[in-house]
């Protein structure tokens, strides 16, 4: 009997059995990688805003409190946006007539906010309050990053689950005296190990795992 199938068939079955397992190994690899990747994230990235405002010349250089423009982050669920008159207090005299302003003047003429463009922005089914974190000695920079570096706003961390948990398992790890709560330069080699648990007992903090702390 003629041979139907060229020898080198068995050769080719073999490589492109072991190409497919191999390829669609590659491409879950890849599909787990972009998951966790900043590109999935938006770990890093900036977001283009109305208005190129610094957080590195307002809080870095000038030294402004992040409480005059987020003015509920101690009591609220939500840390607040500034209004137009906030920036006003300064801007209605320096700059006053920057085209890089001109969005701030518009604003103030036909009443409508500026829309700034959200960076973080949790699913609606994870429950976060700024208020309670406040109280309880963590600051902003320890989830916000290097504020006073930032010449435009990026997310800093991931803010996926096992981030949140890695600090209610552990807050000791990050908690800080709460006068120092809204210190952009705070670093965490200043407390030691003993200070630190002190601080827990002081603050009140318990390990919190419990799903239906964050999913409500
Ligand atoms: C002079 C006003 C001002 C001060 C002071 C200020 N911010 Fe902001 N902040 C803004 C404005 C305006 C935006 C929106 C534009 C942007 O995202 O850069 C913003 C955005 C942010 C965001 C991102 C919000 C989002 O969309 O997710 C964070 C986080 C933030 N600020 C943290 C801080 C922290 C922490 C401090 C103090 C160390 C601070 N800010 C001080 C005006 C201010
Ligand atoms: C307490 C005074 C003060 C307030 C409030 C303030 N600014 Fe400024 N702003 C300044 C000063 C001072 C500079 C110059 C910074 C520099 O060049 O180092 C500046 C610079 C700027 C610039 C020029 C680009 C830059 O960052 O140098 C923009 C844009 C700007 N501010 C937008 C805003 C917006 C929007 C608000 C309101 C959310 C605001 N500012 C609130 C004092 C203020
Ligand atoms: C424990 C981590 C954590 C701390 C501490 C923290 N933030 Fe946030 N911040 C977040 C998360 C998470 C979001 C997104 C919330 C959402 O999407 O519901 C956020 C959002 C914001 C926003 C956007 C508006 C809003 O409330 O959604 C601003 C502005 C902001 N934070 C400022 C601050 C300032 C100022 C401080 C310090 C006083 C601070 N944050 C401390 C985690 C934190
Ligand atoms: C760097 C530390 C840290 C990070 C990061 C952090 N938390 Fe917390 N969180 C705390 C501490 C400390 C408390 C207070 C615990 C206590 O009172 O025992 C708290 C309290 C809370 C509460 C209770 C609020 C209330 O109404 O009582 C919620 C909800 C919460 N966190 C959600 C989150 C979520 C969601 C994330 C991630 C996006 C997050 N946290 C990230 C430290 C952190
Ligand atoms: C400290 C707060 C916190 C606790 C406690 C917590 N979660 Fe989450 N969870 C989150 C956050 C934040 C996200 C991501 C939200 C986002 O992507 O915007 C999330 C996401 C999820 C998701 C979506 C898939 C994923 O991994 O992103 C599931 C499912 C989930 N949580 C289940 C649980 C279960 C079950 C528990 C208890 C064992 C739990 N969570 C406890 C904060 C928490």
């Amino acid at each position: 009997m003629p041979q139907i199938f060229h020898p080198s068939f068995n050769t080719i079955s073999r490589v492109s059995i072991f190409g497919f397992v191999f390829f669609a190994g590659l491409a879950g690899g890849i599909g787990w990688l972009l998951a966790r990747s900043p590109y999935q994230t938006e770990q890093g990235v900036v977001k283009p805003q109305p208005i190129p405002f610094s957080h590195e010349h307002h809080v870095g250089d000038i030294g402004i409190d992040c409480r005059f423009c987020h003015h509920t982050v101690e009591e609220n669920a939500s840390a607040g946006m500034p209004s137009t008159e906030v920036c006003l207090n300064c801007h209605s005299i320096l700059f006053r007539d920057s085209p890089i302003l001109a969005q701030v003047h518009e604003s103030e003429k036909n009443g409508d906010p500026i829309e700034w463009t959200r960076v973080h922005d949790l699913a609606d089914y994870a429950y976060f309050h700024h208020g309670v974190h406040v109280n309880a000695g963590i600051g902003c920079t320890t989830c916000h990053g290097e504020i006073a570096e930032m010449p435009l706003m990026y997310q800093a961390n991931t803010l996926h689950m096992q981030w949140c948990l890695e600090c209610h398992r552990n807050p000791e790890k990050y908690v800080r005296p709460k006068d120092e709560v809204f210190n952009p330069y705070w670093e965490p080699e200043s407390i030691d190990q003993l200070t630190r648990e002190e601080l827990v007992d002081a603050h009140d903090l318990q390990s919190r795992t419990q799903c239906s702390y964050c999913h409500r």
